[in-house]
């Protein structure tokens, strides 16, 4: 049975607005704290947090960074202060998925996963995967190729790490596929594993059907037409965060996420019966993450089930369909289908 958010008394979530706890039986518990992140950090029980999904602010100029106003370097040098006060609330044998875009500017970009690497790195993690996480929308740009994806960087403290694989597997595009006459006794056997193959370092989910899904930005003062709606998503899908869970964590283990914004990370967790501790200074952030897990509690949080492959346009649809006046003006254009999920540019 899912235990209901409404058994927390109304009174508990209204009046502890700095930090809030969501808590169910056998869905994993959530605690929000609002406050800037090297102090909310300082406020986790030391060695408590088995594994990090974080997505930190980019430096780029958002709405929530303006005041800050870090150079590159600066900006650098507060991340690793940041990762440095993560330290004491990790487990021994914890790991870190970090995910992070390229910061531009006039023109020029630095991928962020390159210092951040270095940085965890002089801080004893090991690197044990650099996830690429494509999405299917954002800037077209006109200058330089248009960016479609970021990255994940996977770090664990310590050899001895968790690796679930099985949770995570996604279904095979050959599963009918057998192995041949020369593998002796396997011959003729099936290849491939009945739970899936291994999702490799390539991962793709429908980034727009998440947000369409969840409409986190609809609520006052953050619209769907939010300035952060701009060069790429600012919040992760929910799936993202559910793949490292599973894969990364155990049942009953806690997952911390520094810069939590609108809970993606705390929505995984509890799902999985996990429980999570998210930090955000922007009280408003923390209130549509709380809002989240509480609906997915009472499973009312519309949600892309896990490994859904992303889904690519019938080339009868018609917006997978070369526009009628492209081929009147334009005799080289065959009518096939042309795009990606979102037919972008
Ligand atoms: C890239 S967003 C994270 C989005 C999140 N992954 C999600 O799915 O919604 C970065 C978040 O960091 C928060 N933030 C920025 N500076 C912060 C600071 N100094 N302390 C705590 N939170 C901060 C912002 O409010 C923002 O919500």
């Amino acid at each position: 049975m899912l235990c209901r958010i409404d058994q927390i008394p109304a009174e508990e979530i209204r009046t502890r607005k700095k930090e809030v706890v969501i808590s169910a039986d056998e869905i994993g518990g959530a605690r929000f704290l609002a406050a800037d992140v090297l102090e909310g950090l300082q406020r986790v029980d030391p060695a408590s947090c088995a594994l990090v999904i974080s997505s930190p602010p980019y430096n780029i100029g958002k709405p929530y960074e303006r005041k800050d106003e870090r150079t590159y370097d600066e900006y650098l040098a507060w991340q690793r202060r940041v990762i440095e006060t993560m330290l004491p609330a990790l487990t021994e044998n914890a790991s870190v998925c970090w995910q992070v875009g390229t910061y531009v500017t006039d023109g020029e970009l630095f991928p962020l996963d390159v210092p951040f690497i270095d940085i965890f790195r002089s801080l004893g993690f090991r690197l044990r995967n650099r996830i690429i996480w494509r999405y299917n929308f954002g800037y077209n740009a006109d200058k330089r190729f248009s960016g479609r994806y970021e990255t994940v960087l996977w770090f664990s403290r310590t050899d001895t790490y968790t690796f679930n694989l099985d949770p995570v597997r996604i279904p095979q595009i050959y599963p009918g596929k057998r192995h041949s006459a020369s593998k002796g006794k396997k011959a003729g056997k099936p290849s491939g594993n009945p739970l899936g193959k291994n999702p490799s370092d390539y991962w793709e989910f429908s980034a727009i059907e998440d947000f369409r899904n969840n409409p986190v930005w609809d609520v006052p003062n953050v619209k769907a037409n939010h300035p952060e709606h701009t060069e790429h998503p600012c919040q992760f899908p929910v799936e993202l965060a559910e793949r490292c869970v599973l894969a990364l964590s155990k049942a009953g283990e806690t997952v911390l996420d520094p810069f939590i914004g609108t809970g993606a990370t705390a929505i995984a967790a509890v799902k999985h019966s996990r429980h999570a501790v998210g930090i955000d200074r922007h009280l408003p952030y923390i209130e549509i993450a709380e809002k989240r897990v509480a609906q997915f509690a009472e499973g009312d949080l519309p949600l892309r089930p896990l490994g859904k492959p992303v889904r690519r346009p019938q080339s009868t649809e018609r917006v997978a369909q070369v526009p009628l006046e492209w081929r009147q003006d334009h005799t080289e254009f065959a009518p096939v289908s042309v795009g990606g999920e979102d037919g972008e540019g």
